[in-house]
């Protein structure tokens, strides 16, 4: 197991297509996920896609405490760490939700983003075998920044109003009355 060293907003690997996983049960996708966790679990997120570790494939790595689900003001066991291999997202309504986000490689910042509320996720676990469910709420937010990871998509692109962007500290100065989820609690994905 290694702490793997995150990119950040900028370098290549970030900006391109993460090519798919042609064998999920390859040991060498196996011990990618074991690094990943313990990179995850370092910096204390809800979630790392592998284009962030360096690595442009198609795998998302999740997983929500149920106390972080709390915070988000939701109820729920929350969700075990969790890889998804070639995961595919559609969603399941135009609804949307808007709500703080942070990524790990964007350190220190935090936007207001709005993503769909309601998703269905087909992925392959380390085995090869397709999982498909259903995810709402803070799951479906946290599972839609991970997977636009591997198109190249970072969070900032998904915002329609730029002026709720900004550095985490600055942000608490700016809005103590925030009445949602506060930039303090942005998802550090
Ligand atoms: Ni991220």
């Amino acid at each position: 197991m290694a702490i793997l060293k995150i990119a950040r907003m900028g370098h290549p690997v970030l900006g391109r297509r993460a090519d798919e996983v042609v064998d999920p049960a390859a040991p060498a996708i196996r011990q990618l996920v074991a690094d990943m966790a313990e990179t995850l679990h370092d910096a204390d997120g809800a979630g790392l896609a592998a284009p962030q570790v360096h690595v442009p494939l198609r795998l998302v790595l999740v997983g929500i405490p149920a106390e972080r689900l709390a915070r988000e003001g939701e109820d729920g066991d929350g969700e075990p760490l969790t890889p998804l291999i070639n995961p595919i997202v559609t969603a399941l309504s135009e609804d949307r939700t808007v709500g703080w986000e942070a990524c790990l490689s964007l350190p220190g910042l935090a936007g207001y983003v709005p993503r769909f509320t309601h998703i269905h996720c087909r992925y392959q676990t380390l085995t090869g075998e397709v999982v498909e469910r259903e995810a709402d709420g803070f799951f479906a937010r946290v599972l839609q920044h991970e997977c636009d990871h591997l198109d190249g998509v970072l969070y900032p692109m998904r915002m329609d109003d730029m002026s709720r962007f900004g550095f985490v500290r600055e942000l608490q100065q700016k809005r103590p009355e925030e009445p949602e989820t506060t930039a303090q609690e942005a998802a550090d994905d």
